[in-house]
């Protein structure tokens, strides 16, 4: 049987950068689901669909297909076959990411992606219902969260180094608002499972907490 860690949290936590260095140390396949939802939201985009429209919503997932890929261990999204890994990163994306997350059928679409990965492979997957939607019966659980300012610091340190300009009040009440809307949405909102481990951030380095996830799973093991 597959071993099975789920990392869900509020965006910014540092889920992605962690859970990336514990999955290639333990040896375990990183997939990284809001990656997907990250996909979908590019399609959305590139093809002007309102997802406040069912059908028209509905019609566009139809001609969608996700597919991912390993390169050199970092997971690479397909779009219809293209390799979209490179433009799901801007804040465009990540807004509609945030809309159309929130419904049902775009999540249906990739649940049975998620839980063949995870059946198939010892894998760490993150997201926000990984631990309590997509794999409840994950061995170890771990809810990564941080205070709204420390995750707007480290989001603007990033954007800083990509050169890209943002002051850290934007920054703080898009996470504000994107946090509202993941925890409020009425379709697998964010929120921790009741049999998660939950670690806040705000004053650990990325080191502390990668060994103390390490050592959850080795308990588990
Ligand atoms: O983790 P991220 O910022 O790349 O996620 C992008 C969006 O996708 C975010 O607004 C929440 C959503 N998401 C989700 O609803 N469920 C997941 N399992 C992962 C991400």
């Amino acid at each position: 049987m597959s071993f099975n860690i789920a990392i869900d949290g509020p965006a910014g936590a540092g889920k992605s950068t962690i859970a990336k260095r514990v999955a290639e140390e333990l040896g375990f396949i990183y997939v990284d689901t809001g990656a997907m939802y990250r996909t979908i939201a590019l399609y959305l985009l590139r093809n002007q669909v309102d997802c406040e429209q069912e059908q028209e919503l509905a019609a566009a997932l139809e001609g969608m297909e996700i597919s991912i890929a390993y390169e050199n261990g970092e997971q690479q999204m397909k779009l219809n076959g293209e390799n979209v890994t490179g433009l799901i990163r801007t804040e465009e994306v990540s807004r509609m990411a945030s809309r159309s997350s929130a419904k049902p059928i775009v999540r249906a679409k990739l649940l049975e992606l998620q839980r063949s990965l995870a059946a198939r492979f010892d894998v760490l997957m993150d997201g926000r219902d990984i631990g309590t939607m997509i794999l409840p019966d994950a061995q170890l659980k771990v809810y990564l969260t941080a205070s709204i300012e420390a995750r707007a610091r480290r989001r603007y340190l990033e954007q800083q180094e990509k050169g890209e300009q943002c002051t850290l009040e934007k920054i703080e009440k898009d996470i504000e608002e994107r946090d509202y809307r993941d925890m409020h949405r009425a379709t697998a909102p964010l929120r921790q499972a009741e049999d998660a481990v939950r670690i806040d951030s705000s004053y650990m380095t990325i080191e502390e907490v990668v060994d103390k996830i390490k050592s959850l799973a080795a308990e588990r093991r």
